[in-house]
């Protein structure tokens, strides 16, 4: 029997509670399927963090890669000031991993009905390519309390470092804070490629970038002019370039099928958000972290501090990221029958096996239940 190894991290708030259900689910499709698992689980996090002041040592990371894919439920709890434990940990697994794509599909099930009126017989089907190591995620900046600041900085990637210093005068009383962000060429050029291989492989002939040159010329209008040029390697099919702003504003009005939808770090973040809303709840809303090195697979959802603990979280997510978990390390059949058996599992008309973010009765661990049972 194949055995998979990966590595778990199960993190803070519902992660613990949404991974417990994929981890079931995975081992009822590893029995099917004829496949095992190891587990190799971290325990990185906030209340490891409030015990040992550590966030993430080398020794796991160089550990984790030893694995064939990791699972991450979500980091960030109320007691850690924000960016300790998101930036600490999960930024810093996707940049050393330089997991350089942020693969977030989305689409309508039946039982999961949008909460703004769709067109008779549209359905959402998009995914969300988001470039996962650059723009305002960086982490270079600073803040003054009057005066000015001169700081140096510097930030590794897969394909670059970058150094320097980052220095500014204001006022003497003008409190600020100033960060930058930063697009390369071959940063552009790989997350452009994934996109259009990822149109190709829908059977689609275009490309969303969600841009906003208009207001922020360097990095947007560079980003626009490099993504055209990296998109003349497709010249079969079409790149429409779109203000984020605007894009967002036709999602709710009309959301339908928008394909890929290719975003800088940023926007992506924010537009996958907004499309796992739109297809009922973050608590479908799966996602990987991919390079060409350890791939990590995660909920797009966070730690949902508001309802940790209660068994409202909907781990429908964090399964749906095994079953792309699954299909990324060679076990597609497996991931399949997870998404059907979810996929039917939310089409029950019951309300007591419907989650209770879609309004059922549904527990976190009922619903991880239901499915392994259909698995
Ligand atoms: P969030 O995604 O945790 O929650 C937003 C809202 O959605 C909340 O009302 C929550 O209850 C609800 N929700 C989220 N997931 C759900 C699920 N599976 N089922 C039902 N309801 C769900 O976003 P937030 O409140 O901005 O962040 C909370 C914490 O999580 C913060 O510390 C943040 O930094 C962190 N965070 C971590 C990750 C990650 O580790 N991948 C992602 C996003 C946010
Ligand atoms: C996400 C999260 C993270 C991000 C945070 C926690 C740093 O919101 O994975 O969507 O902004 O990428
Ligand atoms: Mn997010």
């Amino acid at each position: 029997m194949k055995l998979h190894k990966i590595a778990l991290l199960p993190g803070d708030g519902i992660g613990p509670e949404v991974t417990a259900e994929a981890v079931k689910v995975v081992t009822a499709a590893g029995a099917k399927h004829g496949f095992g698992v190891e587990w190799v689980t971290y325990p990185f996090g906030a209340a490891h963090y409030a015990r040992t002041g550590e966030t993430l040592p080398d020794s796991a990371l160089a550990e984790m890669e030893q694995t064939d894919a990791m699972m991450l439920g979500a980091v960030g709890d109320p007691s850690v000031k924000p960016g300790i434990l998101e930036r600490g940990i999960l930024l810093r697994l996707r940049f050393y991993f330089d997991q350089y794509i942020n693969l977030r599909p989305a689409r309508s099930y039946a039982g999961a009905p949008c909460p703004v009126p769709m067109r008779e017989g549209a359905r959402i089907d998009s995914v969300v390519v988001r470039e996962n190591t650059e723009d305002f995620y960086m982490g270079v900046g600073a803040t003054t309390s009057g005066g000015g600041l001169d700081v140096p900085f510097e930030a590794e990637r897969g394909l670059y470092r970058l150094s320097g210093r980052l220095s500014a005068k204001f006022d003497p009383d003008c409190a600020a804070a100033l960060q930058i962000g930063a697009i390369t060429r071959p940063g552009v050029e790989r997350v452009t490629r994934y996109a259009f291989e990822t149109a190709k492989k829908r059977g689609e002939k275009e490309v969303i970038l969600a841009s906003k040159a208009n207001a922020v010329p360097f990095l947007y209008g560079f980003l626009d002019e490099e993504t055209r040029r990296a998109a003349r390697e497709y010249p079969d099919m079409t790149l429409k370039i779109q203000n984020v702003d605007a894009l967002c504003y036709h999602m709710v009005r009309n959301p339908t099928n928008f394909g890929v939808i290719l975003c800088p770090n940023l926007f992506g973040d924010i537009v996958s958000d907004l499309l796992s809303g739109l297809t009922g709840g973050l608590g479908l809303g799966a996602g990987g972290n991919i390079g060409d090195r350890l791939s990590m697979f995660e909920p797009v959802h966070g730690s949902a501090p508001d309802i940790a603990g209660t068994g409202k979280a909907n781990p429908l997510a964090a399964i749906l990221c095994a079953a792309m978990m699954l299909d990324h390390i060679g076990e597609g059949e497996a991931a399949r029958s997870i998404e059907a058996a979810a996929a039917s599992r939310l089409g029950e008309s019951d309300p007591a096996a419907r989650p209770i973010e879609l309004g059922g009765a549904a527990s976190c661990r009922t619903v991880g239940d239901g499915v392994a049972e259909k698995v």
